[in-house]
């Protein structure tokens, strides 16, 4: 008894060291730009910041993201693009440019952005690109290493590959049969040395919602972490979630070709909440609610039972991704494309997502399908297509948010997502005979027809400027 006692006040303060270093590490978060219509950088950094977010990863190194970066207290990994990796890989002089642009100026001075990791190429061997990259990722990740090994930064800012999971794969559904994907297996080994070589870590996109999106037939709450009644036992290793098992498989591959202890970050993770029947606000909930809480209790996988390293994926919505993967792509967001938050969701230190302040919306208007127009006229199916094409109809398909949309209502949409694309703009509701411009919100239930936000053009700043010097010449006179 005396000794449990002693035990307990020996490990409290241990205890509560590990928690608070937990939350000092805090969870990661992906920051994608591929919007039309982009939340400022400051309006995204002050976001970061009210949501109590440490670390962000990036897909590129945009200066004006790493400038609302600068003293933000904010770890960043930068990223470097699949194609700018030929050239890397092929000229040293081009890594070191990169590293002296794209990292050493925004760090050389005191109080400069934190930069923690170089991210090389992203995704790189998906077997949808046939290999291209398999040639350029190691060697562009050695140039990129010994660029900042030149710059002396390699003490500060680590490279990784961020890989997408099927790099890796066993042939039966337990985690121990793990090992790389066999085409790509001495690459693997080559890339797996090198960042153990270099102290760097192992990164890997991790994605339930896309087994569940692959397979009609995969159990549906095997992707989420709560509610599996069949888990898989793995030589007394127990799996109720498909997250575990993957991480694991990878830990298993790591294990059997000689680097068990190689760190890994969870580059992405995360669920979307729209463009396919899988994909909506209570999964996402549910996925991502249930991702946070063994995150905050610093709880792992079995094979790797200590805190996670990982970056939601993603911040805010983008509506210009390509959706060749699935129209799910434009909805990976915790925040709506104009930083409102979709759902309740607990990060750590607050209760609840903060969303953006300062963001402001067009005018209330909406393009709609003429309450006169015929349906049968054969203008109706190209100018639905060319608005589709040009703006977002990702909401409209089978088990999506506006799903059970009316024919007519349907093509309001479509018209409506291209004239706030195209910022309102008289010209962009002109559909030959078939729009009207209306101030009446043609919202139904879920089904939401958004209005665009301004962005900070140039443009409209400078008329701005010049309506404001008119007034105040005039007020002076
Ligand atoms: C720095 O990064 C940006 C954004 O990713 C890229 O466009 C640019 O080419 C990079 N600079 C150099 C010198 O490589
Ligand atoms: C990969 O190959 C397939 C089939 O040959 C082709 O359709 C596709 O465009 C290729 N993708 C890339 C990125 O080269
Ligand atoms: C609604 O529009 C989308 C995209 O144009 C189309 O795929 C879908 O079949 C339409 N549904 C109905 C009910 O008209």
């Amino acid at each position: 008894m005396e000794g449990e006692k002693v035990g307990r006040l020996i490990l409290a303060p241990l205890f509560f060291t590990v928690v608070l270093m937990g939350f000092a590490s805090g969870i990661g978060v992906n920051w994608g730009t591929q919007s039309t219509h982009p939340l400022g950088a400051s309006t995204v950094v002050k976001m970061l910041k009210d949501n109590g977010i440490q670390k962000v990863k990036l897909f590129d190194a945009d200066p004006s993201i790493l400038d609302a970066l600068k003293k933000s207290g904010i770890q960043v990994m930068v990223g470097i693009p699949n194609d700018m990796l030929y050239t890397l890989a092929n000229s040293m002089q081009a890594a070191e440019k990169w590293v002296a642009k794209n990292v050493s100026s925004h760090m050389s001075s005191s109080g400069g952005v934190d930069i923690r990791y170089v991210a090389v190429g992203n995704e790189p061997f998906l077997s949808t690109y046939n290999g291209t990259f398999e040639a350029t990722t190691l060697p562009a990740l050695q140039n990129i290493q010994i660029a900042l090994t030149k710059a002396k930064l390699n003490n500060r800012v680590k490279v990784t590959v961020p890989l997408n999971a099927d790099v890796y794969q066993s042939s039966s559904d337990k985690p121990s049969d793990g090992d790389f994907r066999t085409d790509i297996h001495d690459l693997m080994i080559q890339i797996v040395k090198f960042l153990n070589d270099n102290g760097a870590s192992f990164t890997v996109n991790i994605y339930p919602f896309i087994s569940l999106y692959n397979d009609p037939n995969f159990p549906v709450d095997y992707a989420f972490f709560n509610g599996y009644q069949s888990s898989i036992n793995d030589n007394g290793r127990v799996y109720d979630n498909v997250f575990d098992a993957n991480h694991d498989t990878l830990v298993w591959a790591l294990q059997k070709n000689g680097y068990p202890n190689l760190p890994i970050i969870v580059g992405e993770i995360g669920w979307p909440t729209d463009g396919d029947r899988n994909a909506n606000l209570q999964y996402a909930q549910r996925f991502n609610q249930g991702f946070m809480s063994r995150y905050l209790a610093g709880k792992g996988t079995p094979m790797r039972p200590g805190p996670l390293d990982a970056y939601l994926f993603s911040w805010i919505d983008e509506d210009f991704k390509s959706i060749q993967p699935g129209n799910f792509e434009r909805h990976w967001g915790l925040f709506y494309y104009d930083g409102q938050p979709k759902y309740q969701l607990t990060l750590g230190r607050t209760n609840g997502l903060v969303g953006a302040s300062g963001v402001h919306h067009l005018a209330k208007k909406w393009c709609v399908l003429k309450p006169s127009a015929n349906l049968n006229d054969d203008q109706v199916a190209p100018s639905v297509a060319y608005a589709c094409q040009n703006a977002d109809c990702t909401s409209l398909g089978y088990g999506t948010s506006c799903g059970n949309l009316d024919v007519r209502t349907n093509i309001s949409y479509a018209f409506n997502s291209y004239f706030q694309v195209n910022d309102q703009i008289d010209s962009a509701c002109k559909f030959p005979g078939l729009s009207v411009v209306t101030d009446q919100d043609p919202s139904v239930g879920d089904c939401k027809f958004r209005i665009m936000i301004q962005t900070d053009s140039a443009g409209r700043l400078e008329s701005l400027r010049i309506v404001l010097f008119v007034f105040l010449f005039f007020t002076l006179l």
